[in-house]
């Protein structure tokens, strides 16, 4: 059960509906363009504060160095960094962080290109020895992942974990590639908290499914 947790998180149903959208705030803007409330902020708050203690339990040295993949990772991160120190502050187990950023980009209108591309990363030699928590929000086909580790590890760390706020489910994923899953959900394109449709929605706070209209009105 302890495994399940970490490891596939809270798993979503296919037949999950979501929230009517009367049921929450939202910006006005985005009244047509979003179907339902898929994870409501709050929860994605509260498992963030869950994943953080599971991180803080598993880290045996007391500095960490985060990954930040951008953009659509820096609330998840920010969010996770604070619940970390927070946790820190109140036990006699601080980890001092620190954080890095990163930048792939793979995808357009809602579907995966075959290639990535990092595109905004300084030297990270500075990785050789350390402890890396890859902090992503959404682990999709896996294939960026399972990149970004392996051009991680060429820095010789001394241990690399990744946390996903979201994970797809998948008929052959690899359940190996996320150390820390914050939700395992179906096969669908959601938006919001910081996730993008064509850079549209990252400001929306909770995680929704786009509606057509919306799909349409955004497309590139
Ligand atoms: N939403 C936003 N960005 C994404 C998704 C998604 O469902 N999958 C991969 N990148
Ligand atoms: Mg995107």
């Amino acid at each position: 059960m302890e495994l399940a947790g970490k490891k596939r998180g809270i798993v979503i149903k296919d037949d999950w509906p979501g929230y009517g959208l009367d049921l929450f705030t939202y910006p006005e803007h985005y009244h047509d363009d979003i179907d339902s409330v898929y994870i409501p902020h709050g929860v994605v708050m509260n498992r963030t504060e869950r994943l953080a203690r599971y991180i803080v339990d598993d880290f045996v040295d007391d500095d960490i160095m985060v990954l930040c993949v951008l953009k659509g990772g820096y609330k998840f991160c920010a969010d996770l960094m604070e619940c970390i120190k927070v946790l820190g502050c109140n036990s006699n187990k601080y980890l001092e962080t620190r954080v890095e950023f990163i930048r792939l980009k793979s995808y357009l209108n809602d579907q995966s290109t075959e290639d990535l591309h990092i595109i905004g990363s300084r030297d990270l030699s500075f990785l050789l020895g350390k402890s890396v928590l890859i902090v992503e929000a959404i682990v999709d086909t896996g294939k960026t992942m399972k990149t970004l580790r392996k051009h991680v590890e060429t820095f010789q760390p001394k241990m690399v974990k990744v946390a996903g706020l979201l994970v797809k489910r998948a008929p052959n994923m690899d359940e190996n590639l996320t150390d820390y899953v914050g939700f395992e959900i179906p096969n669908r394109f959601v938006v919001g908290y910081a996730l993008d449709y064509n850079e549209y929605f990252r400001d929306l706070n909770h995680i929704c499914v786009i509606s057509k209209s919306g799909k349409q009105k955004y497309k590139v």
